[in-house]
């Protein structure tokens, strides 16, 4: 299983408010995402899920959650990444793309093949935030492609794509399997 993940944050490494925003208009951002999650199994934890109802029209999501009882509105759930992982490989997947939120990020960065980081060219207050994804991991950058502000998107963003180098040496051994 090929594990990516996309995420956009600030200079100061926002993802979000905390309490269910995203604090910036960035349709350009919107687009990219849409685009790169277009019929992909997707792994998101269950605030962000709910944040986003309504959102998935192609995409299968698999809602991580403790709770036992909650059932969601859309896709799937999980009890955590592995047996996400394993749900999207019973149903024929190869790839599996984690959406967030920030617990989930941190969880599941160890295990991360490839970033796919919108880099926004500003420092906004948040209360989520992107993990350290350079703390003990290597990345190659394969790609990165700037804009500017514009009348639409109020701030100048980059994305940027990174692989993991040497994947099987840094990761932690329980995916190995998968
Ligand atoms: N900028 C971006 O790219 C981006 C993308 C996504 C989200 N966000 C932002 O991120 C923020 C939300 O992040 P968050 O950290 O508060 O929440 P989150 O990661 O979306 O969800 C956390 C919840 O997921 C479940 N969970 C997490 N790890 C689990 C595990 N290993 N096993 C089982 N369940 C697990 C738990 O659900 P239960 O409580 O149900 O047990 C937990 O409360 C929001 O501000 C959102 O806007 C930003």
């Amino acid at each position: 299983m090929h594990l990516t993940m996309i995420a956009a944050m600030t200079r100061n490494r926002v993802i979000g408010t905390g309490s269910g925003k995203i604090p910036w208009h960035l349709p350009r951002d919107t687009k990219h995402f849409r685009d790169f999650t277009n019929g992909k199994h997707l792994v998101l934890g269950r605030v962000t899920f709910e944040e986003m109802s309504g959102w998935f029209t192609n995409q299968t999501p698999i809602v991580l959650t403790r709770d036992k009882s909650y059932t969601p509105d859309h896709g799937l759930k999980a009890g955590s990444i592995d047996e996400a992982i394993s749900e999207a490989a019973g149903m024929g997947a190869e790839e599996i793309a984690v959406c967030g939120g920030a617990e989930v990020y941190s969880e599941a960065l160890p295990y991360a093949d490839e970033l796919f980081l919108t880099l926004i060219d500003a420092s906004i207050e948040g209360g989520a935030y992107f993990p350290d994804h350079e703390d003990g991991i290597e990345w190659e950058e394969i790609n990165r492609e700037a804009f500017p502000s514009d009348d639409e998107n109020e701030y100048a963003m980059t994305f940027l794509h990174l692989r993991r180098v040497h994947p099987s040496s840094l990761r932690p051994p329980r995916l190995h399997r998968l």
